[in-house]
């Protein structure tokens, strides 16, 4: 039987390479995101991972027409930039709709089907961000750290299946995600935080764009969910950037802030 996989945010970045790579190595894979995709190899099925009905009607279309589910990657996902003080509240409350409520959704639609699967795998893409606070993106880090919250309840939950779970953390990926996501104009902000957001910004946004390519992404997510056994979470990136969630762990508090701090604003 041909092994089926869901990919979501399949119209860009690790999404758009995990894809085609999945269908290149025999699976039937559904290519999920807002806009629809025209991929080699992919069906498009088109959803907003954040609106729970139409998701559960897209996955319901999915299994009618492939009787199974084995492999759920779930990549969707948008950053924001903006002080906690001034951020317009809707925006924040988006990164989390769809960072976290969509991966929630992603879950409800999709566990029952995983589970019949005897190999089932669901990878879920936070971010080296959600082990830690970055100034100015409080939003997307928070609903990162709740993501990895959730899969680690996940896994507990789902101890004595054939699914398997893990979240998977990377650092910069040289995608469009900083062109196309929620970045407060610096005018906008109170004097005190111009200049420090101003180079926090700049600074993430050099260091995305000098980031790991997507097709390195999406290569080392297909070798994470062909193991047989998953660890709760997969840090992918640069060493520095790995070597920063074990150090933030190791020291102080106060030290570590110190550290990020000068590195980000
Ligand atoms: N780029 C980085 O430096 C970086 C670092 C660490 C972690 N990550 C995480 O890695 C994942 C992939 O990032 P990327 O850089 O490849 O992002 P990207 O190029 O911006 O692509 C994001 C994808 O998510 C889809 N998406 C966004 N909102 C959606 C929604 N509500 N419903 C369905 N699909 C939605 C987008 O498609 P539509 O707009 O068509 O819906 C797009 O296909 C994300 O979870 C991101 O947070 C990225």
């Amino acid at each position: 039987m041909q092994p089926v996989a869901l990919v979501t945010g399949a119209s860009s970045g690790v999404g758009e390479a995990l894809a085609p790579l999945l269908a290149q190595r025999g699976y039937k894979v559904y290519g999920m995101s807002r806009r629809e995709v025209d991929l080699p190899g992919v069906i498009a099925l088109p959803a907003d991972v954040s609106d729970a009905e139409a998701l559960g009607r897209a996955v319901a279309q999915l299994m009618e027409e492939s009787g199974r589910l084995d492999v759920v990657l779930h990549c969707a996902g948008i950053g924001g930039a903006g002080p906690v003080e001034q951020m317009p509240a809707e925006r924040a409350k988006s990164i989390i709709d769809t960072n976290f409520w969509g991966s929630w959704n992603i879950c409800q639609a999709t566990l029952p089907h995983l589970r019949k699967s005897d190999r089932g795998r669901l990878l879920l893409v936070g971010s080296i961000a959600g082990f830690m606070g970055i100034p100015f993106r409080s939003a997307y880090c928070a609903s990162k750290a709740a993501l990895k919250a959730m899969t680690d309840s996940l896994r507990m939950e789902l101890k004595g299946t054939d699914l398997q779970v893990a979240y998977v953390a990377p650092g910069d990926i040289a995608t469009n995600s900083i062109a196309t996501q929620y970045r407060q104009p610096v005018f906008d902000l109170d004097p005190i935080y111009q200049a420090r957001y101003k180079k926090a910004d700049d600074g993430m946004a050099e260091n995305v764009g000098h980031g790991m390519s997507a097709n390195f992404v999406a290569e080392e997510m297909y070798k994470i969910m062909e193991k047989d056994e998953l660890k709760p979470y997969y840090l992918i990136g640069a060493f520095v950037q790995k070597a920063s969630v074990k150090v933030s762990r190791w020291l102080p508090g106060s030290w570590w802030e110190k550290v990020l701090g000068k590195y980000y604003s």
